[in-house]
Protein backbone atom coordinates (compact mmCIF):
# COMPACT_ATOMS: atom_id res chain seq x y z
CA UNK A 1 0.00 0.00 0.00
CA UNK A 2 1.20 3.37 -0.97
CA UNK A 3 0.75 5.64 2.01
CA UNK A 4 1.86 8.71 3.21
CA UNK A 5 1.28 8.94 6.98
CA UNK A 6 0.25 12.34 8.80
CA UNK A 7 3.16 15.26 9.20
CA UNK A 8 2.48 18.44 10.32
CA UNK A 9 4.36 21.31 9.10
CA UNK A 10 3.97 24.96 10.23
CA UNK A 11 4.78 27.31 7.00
CA UNK A 12 7.09 30.29 7.73
CA UNK A 13 3.36 32.36 7.62
CA UNK A 14 2.57 30.00 10.77
CA UNK A 15 -0.25 28.48 8.88
CA UNK A 16 -0.55 24.61 10.27
CA UNK A 17 -0.89 22.34 7.68
CA UNK A 18 -0.86 18.35 7.11
CA UNK A 19 1.16 16.68 4.19
CA UNK A 20 -0.82 13.23 4.02
CA UNK A 21 -2.01 10.55 1.72
CA UNK A 22 -5.75 11.03 0.52
CA UNK A 23 -8.18 8.86 1.42
CA UNK A 24 -11.91 8.12 0.46
CA UNK A 25 -13.48 10.33 3.41
CA UNK A 26 -11.47 13.16 1.41
CA UNK A 27 -13.15 13.31 -1.31
CA UNK A 28 -15.83 16.14 -1.35
CA UNK A 29 -12.27 18.06 -0.07
CA UNK A 30 -10.41 16.94 -2.93
CA UNK A 31 -13.23 17.82 -5.77
CA UNK A 32 -13.90 21.26 -4.38
CA UNK A 33 -9.90 21.67 -4.47
CA UNK A 34 -9.75 20.33 -7.81
CA UNK A 35 -12.35 22.65 -9.28
CA UNK A 36 -10.29 25.92 -7.75
CA UNK A 37 -7.10 24.57 -9.79
CA UNK A 38 -8.19 26.01 -13.41
CA UNK A 39 -9.10 29.24 -11.96
CA UNK A 40 -6.09 29.44 -10.59
CA UNK A 41 -3.46 28.38 -14.05
CA UNK A 42 -3.85 27.38 -17.00
CA UNK A 43 -0.57 25.62 -16.31
CA UNK A 44 -1.68 22.52 -15.48
CA UNK A 45 -4.45 20.57 -18.10
CA UNK A 46 -7.52 21.27 -16.06
CA UNK A 47 -9.45 23.69 -17.56
CA UNK A 48 -12.77 25.73 -16.62
CA UNK A 49 -16.05 24.14 -17.60
CA UNK A 50 -14.30 20.18 -17.59
CA UNK A 51 -16.02 17.80 -16.25
CA UNK A 52 -15.78 16.87 -12.81
CA UNK A 53 -16.23 13.02 -11.19
CA UNK A 54 -19.36 12.49 -8.66
CA UNK A 55 -18.17 12.33 -5.23
CA UNK A 56 -18.52 8.58 -5.26
CA UNK A 57 -16.40 8.08 -8.25
CA UNK A 58 -13.56 10.43 -6.48
CA UNK A 59 -13.77 8.02 -3.57
CA UNK A 60 -13.61 5.12 -5.04
CA UNK A 61 -10.43 6.48 -6.93
CA UNK A 62 -8.54 7.57 -4.00
CA UNK A 63 -9.21 3.85 -2.79
CA UNK A 64 -7.85 2.24 -5.23
CA UNK A 65 -4.48 4.96 -5.66
CA UNK A 66 -4.63 3.95 -1.89
CA UNK A 67 -4.58 0.19 -2.07
CA UNK A 68 -1.71 0.19 -4.99
CA UNK A 69 1.73 -0.22 -4.20
CA UNK A 70 2.67 1.97 -6.97
CA UNK A 71 0.41 5.17 -7.17
CA UNK A 72 0.74 7.84 -4.81
CA UNK A 73 -1.75 10.31 -4.15
CA UNK A 74 -0.70 13.26 -1.46
CA UNK A 75 -3.02 15.82 -0.19
CA UNK A 76 -1.91 18.82 1.61
CA UNK A 77 -4.38 20.30 4.24
CA UNK A 78 -5.06 22.91 5.68
CA UNK A 79 -7.49 21.98 8.67
CA UNK A 80 -10.02 19.79 6.57
CA UNK A 81 -9.32 21.86 3.23
CA UNK A 82 -7.17 20.21 0.70
CA UNK A 83 -4.62 23.27 -0.26
CA UNK A 84 -1.87 21.18 -2.24
CA UNK A 85 -1.48 17.38 -4.21
CA UNK A 86 0.81 15.43 -5.86
CA UNK A 87 0.24 11.78 -7.62
CA UNK A 88 2.40 9.56 -8.66
CA UNK A 89 2.06 6.35 -11.01
CA UNK A 90 3.58 4.12 -13.50
CA UNK A 91 3.03 4.58 -17.24
CA UNK A 92 2.02 0.51 -17.01
CA UNK A 93 3.62 -1.41 -14.32
CA UNK A 94 3.38 -4.55 -15.71
CA UNK A 95 5.42 -3.89 -18.47
CA UNK A 96 9.01 -5.76 -17.40
CA UNK A 97 11.15 -2.73 -19.63
CA UNK A 98 9.14 -0.05 -17.91
CA UNK A 99 9.05 -0.51 -14.68
CA UNK A 100 11.73 1.63 -13.33
CA UNK A 101 10.22 4.85 -14.96
CA UNK A 102 7.41 6.54 -13.17
CA UNK A 103 4.98 10.06 -13.90
CA UNK A 104 3.71 12.34 -11.55
CA UNK A 105 1.36 16.03 -11.90
CA UNK A 106 1.14 18.21 -8.93
CA UNK A 107 -0.57 21.42 -8.25
CA UNK A 108 -0.60 24.04 -4.98
CA UNK A 109 -3.79 26.52 -4.69
CA UNK A 110 -1.87 30.14 -5.74
CA UNK A 111 -2.90 31.53 -2.21
CA UNK A 112 -0.23 29.07 -0.84
CA UNK A 113 2.51 29.27 -3.65
CA UNK A 114 5.86 30.37 -2.91
CA UNK A 115 6.16 28.36 0.46
CA UNK A 116 7.94 25.68 0.08
CA UNK A 117 5.15 23.26 -0.24
CA UNK A 118 6.25 21.85 -4.01
CA UNK A 119 9.49 21.61 -3.13
CA UNK A 120 8.60 19.19 -0.13
CA UNK A 121 5.71 17.53 -2.11
CA UNK A 122 8.94 16.45 -4.00
CA UNK A 123 10.74 15.00 -1.66
CA UNK A 124 8.07 12.90 -0.72
CA UNK A 125 7.77 11.79 -3.70
CA UNK A 126 11.57 10.86 -4.03
CA UNK A 127 11.01 8.72 -0.82
CA UNK A 128 8.46 6.87 -2.53
CA UNK A 129 10.02 6.20 -5.83
CA UNK A 130 13.20 5.27 -4.21
CA UNK A 131 11.26 2.82 -1.61
CA UNK A 132 9.63 0.82 -4.71
CA UNK A 133 12.51 0.72 -6.87
CA UNK A 134 11.92 3.62 -9.41
CA UNK A 135 14.71 5.25 -10.82
CA UNK A 136 13.22 7.28 -13.41
CA UNK A 137 10.89 10.22 -12.90
CA UNK A 138 9.47 12.30 -15.30
CA UNK A 139 6.72 15.05 -15.75
CA UNK A 140 6.12 17.54 -18.72
CA UNK A 141 6.01 21.34 -17.86
CA UNK A 142 4.98 24.66 -20.00
CA UNK A 143 8.20 26.14 -20.86
CA UNK A 144 5.90 29.82 -19.54
CA UNK A 145 5.35 27.86 -16.11
CA UNK A 146 8.76 29.78 -14.85
CA UNK A 147 8.05 29.03 -11.43
CA UNK A 148 7.35 25.54 -12.13
CA UNK A 149 10.31 24.71 -14.26
CA UNK A 150 12.10 26.43 -11.43
CA UNK A 151 11.10 24.66 -8.76
CA UNK A 152 11.87 20.85 -10.99
CA UNK A 153 15.17 22.15 -11.98
CA UNK A 154 16.06 23.12 -8.12
CA UNK A 155 14.57 20.07 -6.91
CA UNK A 156 16.98 17.60 -9.25
CA UNK A 157 14.79 17.30 -12.82
CA UNK A 158 16.86 18.03 -15.51
CA UNK A 159 14.96 19.40 -19.27
CA UNK A 160 15.50 16.71 -21.55
CA UNK A 161 13.63 17.91 -24.43
CA UNK A 162 10.90 20.15 -25.88
CA UNK A 163 7.36 19.10 -27.01
CA UNK A 164 6.32 21.72 -29.34
CA UNK A 165 3.00 23.31 -29.70
CA UNK A 166 1.51 20.86 -26.93
CA UNK A 167 -1.02 22.76 -25.69
CA UNK A 168 -3.62 25.18 -27.62
CA UNK A 169 -4.85 28.04 -24.84
CA UNK A 170 -7.03 30.87 -25.05
CA UNK A 171 -5.85 30.75 -28.70
CA UNK A 172 -2.57 30.63 -28.47
CA UNK A 173 0.22 27.79 -28.72
CA UNK A 174 2.17 26.61 -25.91
CA UNK A 175 5.27 24.83 -25.63
CA UNK A 176 6.27 21.94 -22.86
CA UNK A 177 9.48 20.77 -21.78
CA UNK A 178 9.89 17.15 -20.78
CA UNK A 179 11.68 16.63 -17.68
CA UNK A 180 13.22 13.91 -15.67
CA UNK A 181 14.76 13.11 -12.84
CA UNK A 182 17.58 9.66 -12.26
CA UNK A 183 17.43 8.59 -8.85
CA UNK A 184 20.97 6.82 -7.87
C1 LIG B 1 4.42 24.93 -9.67
C2 LIG B 1 3.91 24.89 -8.24
C3 LIG B 1 3.49 23.47 -7.92
C4 LIG B 1 5.00 25.34 -7.29
O1 LIG B 1 4.52 25.21 -5.97
P1 LIG B 1 5.11 26.14 -4.79
O2 LIG B 1 4.60 25.59 -3.51
O3 LIG B 1 4.85 27.55 -5.09
O4 LIG B 1 6.67 25.79 -4.93
P2 LIG B 1 7.85 26.17 -3.96
O5 LIG B 1 7.45 27.30 -3.08
O6 LIG B 1 8.30 24.89 -3.28
O7 LIG B 1 9.03 26.58 -4.95
C5 LIG B 1 8.83 27.22 -6.16
C6 LIG B 1 10.11 27.72 -6.76
O8 LIG B 1 9.73 28.82 -7.58
C7 LIG B 1 10.49 29.97 -7.20
N1 LIG B 1 9.70 31.17 -7.47
C8 LIG B 1 9.00 31.92 -6.62
N2 LIG B 1 8.40 32.91 -7.26
C9 LIG B 1 8.74 32.79 -8.56
C10 LIG B 1 8.42 33.53 -9.73
N3 LIG B 1 7.61 34.58 -9.72
N4 LIG B 1 8.95 33.10 -10.92
C11 LIG B 1 9.74 32.02 -10.96
N5 LIG B 1 10.07 31.28 -9.87
C12 LIG B 1 9.56 31.67 -8.69
C13 LIG B 1 10.77 29.75 -5.75
O9 LIG B 1 11.83 30.58 -5.34
C14 LIG B 1 11.12 28.27 -5.75
O10 LIG B 1 12.43 28.06 -6.28
P3 LIG B 1 13.70 27.92 -5.32
O11 LIG B 1 13.46 26.66 -4.55
O12 LIG B 1 14.81 27.82 -6.31
O13 LIG B 1 13.74 29.13 -4.46
C15 LIG B 1 2.71 25.87 -8.05
O14 LIG B 1 3.12 27.15 -8.41
C16 LIG B 1 1.49 25.49 -8.84
O15 LIG B 1 0.71 24.66 -8.42
N6 LIG B 1 1.29 26.10 -10.03
C17 LIG B 1 0.11 25.88 -10.85
C18 LIG B 1 0.01 24.45 -11.29
C19 LIG B 1 1.30 23.95 -11.86
O16 LIG B 1 2.03 24.66 -12.52
N7 LIG B 1 1.56 22.66 -11.63
C20 LIG B 1 2.72 22.01 -12.20
C21 LIG B 1 2.38 21.59 -13.58
S1 LIG B 1 3.77 20.76 -14.33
Amino acid sequence: MAKLEAFEVVTEKGIRLVFRSLIPADAEAFLVYRKQIPLDSTHTMQYQGMKFPSIDEAAERLRTQLEDRVQLSIGIFESHRVVGSLNFRMHNPEHPWIQHVGEFGMTVLKEYWGQGLGKRLLLYLDQHARSIGVTRIEANVRTANERGVRLYQGSGFQIEGTRRQAAKINGEYQDEYYIAKLLK
